[in-house]
């Protein structure tokens, strides 16, 4: 394709250096904001005069058509194009002659490609968030079912209190409803119109930036022209919030990984979202929950490239910042695909409640509990502790547990110890016992699943 600068040259370019210049085999996929862009610029360059009406329309009708042939197949991108700008640009004076070599009046690629894609990712913004939103409301559905479902809670990965799947798993709808937070915020500072800021330095032409903005649904134009065409902070905000989603993400992964294993069997996952081995036939496993862990690295990555790639940059812009569209690209696509993927293998998971009381029953989760019990008797906290651990210590030398030891035992190891201990240390005592505001007794878990269903409702 023939270059528009090419005026300034007296040798084609190279044609490799055309390959590794060009950004279309990427940026295409900003060809509709790239033609809603330029159709508000032009709307605005008719009515402040600074183009012809006739020539606007002319240019309006031009990209319209463009559009159209685009999504319906009748337009392929020119692979030698060295943007999706320059190609949409190039199509237009094709097709019209004169009046499309006017679209570009009072409009550098710096600002047009600023604006294309704080526009794409303005929608992909939205798009990730409402999935976020649906996951917490498939965790919240979830929680609902298993408020009383008994499970240890884990610390360092060694049983430790008792807790319930209800409250686990809204552990992740908390978090997931701070990255709708996240993804709000970023969007809010990303709404700003670039457009007018040029390729530096504004322009000589009386444009109308609040018109283009209104056009274009922005909440205000940028106050700065440097810094509206060169920073790529909303690239990095965005490439932040999608690679704190995937961290959260991941360890649900991990932990669902761990409950399908043999040594836990908390949690079966239903057959359609998992698979199977070449050669062990007994084999059915996690992929979808691995291939998540896995590709979070891609989100963390990509949050590494955005920040390097711009940390050594002098205002304004720099071709370095082409490097943006990969990386956030594929934090975007790697977020959809991992939580459109998650929600139904989540939907559609066991859970095994029998296994996950046995464990419970197992490993002392209430010794907690059972030092509070003489703490209420009147005894230190130290002291109860130590006499417990005494206690542990027995059963573990004499294979039993707090709840099969006797009455006998108890009052060998401490005389303030009586029968109610056994309905003390329970386990449905000790998660119904901690029922502060954020605790994992029922009624506060029920609480806290229809306190983020009604902020969902909200949001
Ligand atoms: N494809 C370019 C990019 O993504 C568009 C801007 C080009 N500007 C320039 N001055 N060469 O950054």
């Amino acid at each position: 394709m023939a270059k528009m600068w090419a005026g300034r040259f007296k040798k084609e370019i190279d044609e490799k250096v055309n390959d590794f210049n060009s950004s279309i085999a990427f940026d295409y996929v900003m060809y509709e904001h790239d033609i809603q862009g330029s159709i508000a610029h032009a709307t605005m360059l008719g009515k402040q005069g600074i183009i012809e009406q006739q020539q606007a329309d002319e240019i309006i009708q031009g990209l319209e058509q463009i559009l159209k042939d685009i999504q319906n197949g009748a337009l392929e991108f020119d692979s030698t194009a060295e943007d999706i700008h320059m190609f949409v640009e190039a199509e237009l004076t094709a097709r019209l002659g004169a009046a499309g070599k006017r679209l570009h009046t009072a409009r550098s690629r710096n600002d047009q490609v600023a604006l294309d894609i704080r526009m794409y990712l303005k929608d992909e913004t939205i798009a990730i968030r409402d999935m976020v939103k649906e996951l917490i409301e498939v965790i919240c559905e979830l929680a609902s079912q298993h408020t009383q479902t008994v499970m240890p809670g884990y610390t360092h990965l060694q049983r430790a209190q008792p807790v319930t799947f209800a409250h686990h798993i809204m552990a992740y709808a908390q978090m997931l409803l701070r990255d709708m937070g996240r993804l709000e915020d970023t969007y809010k500072r990303m709404n700003y119109l670039p457009l007018g800021n040029g390729a530096l330095a504004s322009t000589t032409y009386p444009i109308d930036r609040v018109l283009v903005s209104e056009l274009l649904g922005f909440t205000a134009p940028t106050q700065n022209s440097l810094d509206g065409v060169s920073d790529r902070d909303f690239c990095m905000e965005l490439a932040n919030a999608i690679a704190i989603i995937m961290v959260h993400l991941s360890r649900l992964s991990e932990e669902i990984i761990m409950w399908c294993s043999w040594e836990f069997k908390f949690v079966e996952l239903d057959d359609a979202y998992a698979t199977g081995s070449s050669i062990m036939p007994q084999k059915k496993n996690p992929d979808i929950a691995e291939l998540v862990r896995g590709k979070t690295s891609r989100a963390i990555g990509n949050l590494t490239t955005l920040l390097t790639m711009m940390k050594g940059l002098p205002l304004a812009y720099n071709k370095d910042m082409q490097e943006d569209k990969e990386a956030i690209f594929d934090s975007v696509k790697t977020a959809k695909l991992c939580i459109g993927t998650f929600i139904p293998m989540l939907k559609t998971m066991r859970v095994q409640k029998e296994r996950m009381r046995t464990a419970a029953a197992k490993g002392f989760i209430n010794a907690t509990d059972c030092a509070d019990y003489l703490v209420k008797k009147g005894l230190p906290f130290r002291d109860a502790y130590k006499i417990t651990g005494g206690l542990v210590a027995y059963c573990i030398d004499q294979n039993k547990t707090l709840e099969t030891l006797t009455i006998a035992e108890y009052q060998e190891a401490n005389k303030l110890f009586d029968t109610d201990i056994f309905d003390a240390i329970s386990l449905d005592t000790c998660v119904k016992g901690r029922n502060v505001l954020g605790g994992p007794a029922p009624e506060m878990v029920e609480l806290q699943i229809a306190q983020v269903q009604s902020q969902l409702h909200n949001a």
